[in-house]
Order: structure tokens, then sequence, then C-alpha cells
């Protein structure tokens, strides 16, 4: 397999996130977001862990930017954070916050980087947490104002831009089974979060595409490929719903304009579905947009009847049991199946055949070790990359338009609700020392792009 297998104008990239990897959470007028409030709350995340500090990218970019250009990529995906640009999650974009931006635009491009801009990365602004953020319809509009800021500002240097990061996780994750940030746990209502968040992408689009008239637009989905146990009709619906709940309860929406109404039922929200999500939402959601972003990590294997478990990120689907198979897992305990890639770059070509499809995040944490030479060898990392491009040719080949692909993550960085725990980045972060080291897939994927590093 070679670069040249997929033509000149593939995007090939890395993936950041900013809570994940600035750090300097009080600097440059940032106001908290609820990932730093949810970060303090104990328990919350594993060892205790936040971003206050995280990779000190705020403080590093140019060194960043140099390593970036050194592994021979042609795009750079990172977010920006929200409440950077605005500390309250309302009013004028603060100027220092858009400089950083803007700065960091420019120095990719300097390198001959194309920036792409994802705009929530589920950083929301703790302020529009306090009035109840995305159970309440007005966080949509706020969103739609901070991205028109944000396109005025970089419209002239950017053109990539995406919405929203996985609405599903900022949904499921953050209002069901409360594992992100806000923290809440209110199951089959968490649902209006999903619409206020579609909503949102769907306002923001026509209004960066006003203040950014060459931009090309899109969202970025977590999708699975779900796959029932057995033939039974038990684990068929169980099949049914977590497909309905993961995939098509986003897809749906965004490309024909109707929420799937087995989800509706079995969410138990007919009644607010259908009184509040009027027919000129769903206008709003199905915005025409320019590409399609998908973040493929696993497949889920599911088995119907299960004990009930509390809290769980599938509302209304809670009895539905997680089966693990025999395949190699990652350190997460994520199964590790590239053919799943080609199912779900499918199953979104077949919902928006119209659509450029861009994998837009894709990689595995694995526990690295340091040798005494400073290498790290992390062949099952590299492994883990090789299959999925491979996965990704394959679905080139079956004529699916597949025009990029974007590692997760260019650096180790705060994992969430795993804290530090958990290394995705294929270069090194030393966080006492903040020293950087590319570990063998970084190597070994500039050796792939043709980039400065492989030669050493
Ligand atoms: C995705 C997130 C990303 C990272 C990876 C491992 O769900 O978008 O920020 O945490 O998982």
């Amino acid at each position: 397999m070679q670069r040249s297998d997929f033509g000149d104008s593939f995007v090939w990239g890395t993936a950041t996130a900013a809570y994940q990897i600035e750090g300097a959470v009080s600097e440059g007028g940032r106001g908290p977001s609820i990932w730093d409030t949810f970060t303090r709350k104990p328990g919350a995340i594993l060892g205790g862990d936040n971003g206050d500090i995280a990779d000190d990218h705020y403080h590093r970019v140019g060194e960043d930017v140099a390593l970036l250009a050194d592994l021979g990529i042609n795009a750079y995906r990172f977010s920006i954070s929200w409440p950077r640009i605005q500390p309250d999650g309302t009013g004028p974009g603060n100027r220092t916050g858009l400089g950083f931006y803007r700065d960091l635009a420019e120095q990719l491009l300097a390198h001959s980087i194309t920036p792409w801009v994802t705009l929530y990365h589920w950083d929301l602004p703790q302020a529009l947490e306090d009035k109840g953020g995305w159970l309440k319809r007005e966080t949509a509009y706020r969103f739609a104002d901070y991205s028109a800021i944000v396109a005025e500002e970089l419209g002239d240097i950017v053109t990539n831009w995406i919405t929203l990061n996985e609405p599903w996780c900022s949904t499921f994750l953050g209002y069901a089974s409360g594992v992100h940030a806000p923290g809440r746990q209110v199951a089959t209502q968490s649902a209006h979060a999903a619409h206020h968040l579609l909503l949102g992408h769907g306002l923001a689009v026509p209004r960066i595409r006003g203040a950014a008239p060459e931009a090309r637009v899109g969202i970025t989905l977590n999708l699975y490929s779900v796959n029932p146990a057995s033939d039974s009709e038990a684990d068929r619906d169980a099949a049914r719903r977590i497909d309905g709940l993961s995939n098509r309860f986003f897809l749906d929406p965004l490309f024909k304009g109707t929420y799937p109404t087995d989800v509706i039922a079995d969410l138990d929200q007919v009644d607010w579905f259908t009184s509040t999500t009027t027919s000129t939402d769903l206008d709003t959601i199905t915005a025409p947009i320019d590409f399609l972003g998908i973040n493929y990590y696993s497949r889920h294997t599911v088995a119907g009847d299960s004990v009930v478990s509390k809290a769980s990120a599938f509302p209304g689907s809670e009895s539905v049991q997680f089966i693990e198979t025999d395949a190699p897992q990652t350190q997460m305990g994520w199964e590790i199946h590239p053919d799943g890639l080609i199912d779900v770059l499918t199953m979104a070509h077949e919902k928006a055949p119209q659509l450029p499809l861009y994998v837009t995040e894709n990689g595995s944490a694995y526990e690295d070790i340091v040798t005494a030479d400073g290498t790290i060898n992390d062949e099952a990392r590299t492994d883990y990359l090789y299959k999925h491009i491979e996965a990704c040719k394959n679905a080139i080949e079956r004529e699916i338009p597949l025009a990029g692909y974007f590692v997760w993550s260019f650096i180790d960085n705060f994992e969430w609700a795993m804290g530090y725990s958990r290394r995705f980045g294929i270069v090194f972060v030393d966080y006492a020392t903040q020293a950087r080291t590319p570990k063998r897939s970084a190597l070994w994927y500039a050796g792939f792009l043709g980039g400065r590093l492989s030669s050493g």
C-alpha cells in the first residue's frame, strides 16, 4: 500500500481537540467550560486529572506545528475552544482567543498544511450550561452566533469547517450516562440535547457560509458498525436499537429530514419530538453540507434481554448487552475491527450519496513503553493504523467517495473521563517535561506519506 494509491488530492492529516491539548485554561481571557467544572467533580475523571495544563499546546504552537510539518501531512484538524472566543457564551468575540487560532492557522499554512477547524469539540461555556446547556433550545442559537464570529475571523484563511464533533457523545455521554461533562443523567430527556445540537449545526451552516463564502461546511459523527450477537429476534432488536441511537438518530435528521420513529418510541419521547421538532427545525437541520466527517474506532456486537443497568449511554435501551467478542482490543477495551470502517463508510454513503466522506478520527490507545534509548516502539498502534488505512483503500475501490483520513491523535492528550491514562498520540508526551517524542507509529505514518521525519 502506498500513498499514491489514494491519488494526489487525498487529504492526509492528524487531529486534536482544544480542551485535550491546550492547557492555559485561565489565560487569554478564556472563560470556564463544562470540562473545567466536570473535572473538579470527585470521581468523575480517572486519577482526578484535568485539562489545566494538558500538553501546554497553547504555549508550544510553534514547536507543535513544526512537528506536524515533519510528518508530511497536508491537513491538520483542530478545534476552537468556544470559551476562548466567548468567555460567557454570548457577546462579541474575544480578540486574544481569535488571534490564537488565526496564528495557528497561519503557521499551518506557512507549512502547506490545510487547517480543518472543528467549532464544537465538547467544551461548552459553563455560563451556557448554567442556563440549561444543550437541553435548552437557546443554546443552538448561541452556537450559531459563535460560529459566525469564528468564520468571520478565519474565513479568509480557513476553508474546511466542521460544526460539531460527535453529537452522540455530547448528548448521551453528557446527559444520559453522565460519564462526560456536564455529567447529567436525565435518561430519555437527553435526546432533547441531540435535537438542539443538530439545530445548532443547521443554524450555523448558513451563518458560516455568510461570513466565509469559500467555506466547505460539514459535521462529524461517530458511527458504529452494529451487529447482533445471534440471529435471534431479541438480538436483532438490540442491534436495531443501538444502530438507531448511534447512527440513524443523527444521520436521518441530517439527510432525510426526519427522526427515526422507532428510536423516538424506544426513548419514549414521541410527544416531545412531535410537539417541539417542527418541520421548520428539520428544514434547518437538513441545510445542505459539503462533506460528512466520520470518526471510527470500533464496532458493537449486541444482544437483547440482559439486566437493566442504570445511567446507560443508551437511554431507553438499557437492557441491551454489549458482547465482548474474542477479537483483539485496544487499551480502551474497544474491539479492533478494521472492516467495520468499510461498513460505516458504506452506511454513510447510502444516506448521503452526494457527499465526499472524510475519516476525521481513527486511532488507538495502548500502554506505551519508553525504551532505554528513548524510543517508543508502538507496533500495535502502527498495525492498527495500517489496517484501517487499508480499509480506506478497500472502501475507495468499492467506489465510496472517501476523500481524506485523519489519525487520532497527533499527540497524547487528556482523554476525557480516562484522563492521561490513555495515550492515543502518534507523538509521545512526557507530561512532566512536556517533551514530545514521535513514536514508531509517527515514523511509519511519515514514511508512508513521504514526510521528513521518516528519514530521521
Ligand atoms: C472520540 C473523541 C476524541 C477522542 C477519541 C479517542 O470520541 O472525539 O476527542 O477522545 O474519541
